[in-house]
């Protein structure tokens, strides 16, 4: 049984409740999930074997949501080494704009600099292409948790 913290990054709803149909996936098959709407570094330490799945939108030109900023700014400005950690990375967005999916991309590349280890690929999806996120995600993470 793995323990998973989800951060959200979401500005109209989508990603939060891509996290949540995803957390449940997780708990159907015995696994912990916790979902963060706000998540700061103090949350990641207080769990240091929990695997971490940012869950983000995309806002403005290629920005990341207010409610995941604070983490990240973080992981910036702190920049503590994580190679232990494992994480993955479910990236909304929407390919009419140039920067599609630009803050879940930031946020695969600053853990890859932290040293974090990615469990499979990052999952994008593309408003352009469905109307429905949490489905995609959910079947994505049938097989992404696998390697849990
Ligand atoms: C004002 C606004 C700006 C956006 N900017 C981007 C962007 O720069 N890149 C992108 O890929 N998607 C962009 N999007 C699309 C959102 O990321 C997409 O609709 C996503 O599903 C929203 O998820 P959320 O409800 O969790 O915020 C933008 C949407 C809006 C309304």
């Amino acid at each position: 049984m793995a323990s998973v913290i989800f951060a959200v990054g979401s500005v109209y709803g989508n990603s939060t409740s891509v996290a949540e149909e995803c957390a449940e996936v997780l708990r159907s098959a015995d696994h912990e999930a916790e979902i963060y709407s706000n998540a700061t570094l103090d949350d990641l330490l207080a769990h240091p074997q929990a695997v971490l799945i940012i869950c983000t939108s995309t806002t403005g030109q290629g920005e990341l949501p207010d409610n995941i900023y604070a983490l990240v700014s973080e992981l910036r400005e702190q920049f503590p080494l994580m190679p232990e950690r494992r994480y993955g990375v479910i990236a909304l967005g929407d390919s009419s704009y140039d920067t599609f999916a630009d803050a879940g991309r930031q946020c695969d590349e600053l853990l890859q600099e932290l040293q974090a280890q990615r469990i499979g690929e990052v999952l994008y999806i593309d408003a352009c292409e469905t109307a429905d996120p949490e489905g995609v995600a959910v079947e994505w993470m049938k097989t992404w948790m696998q390697a849990l």
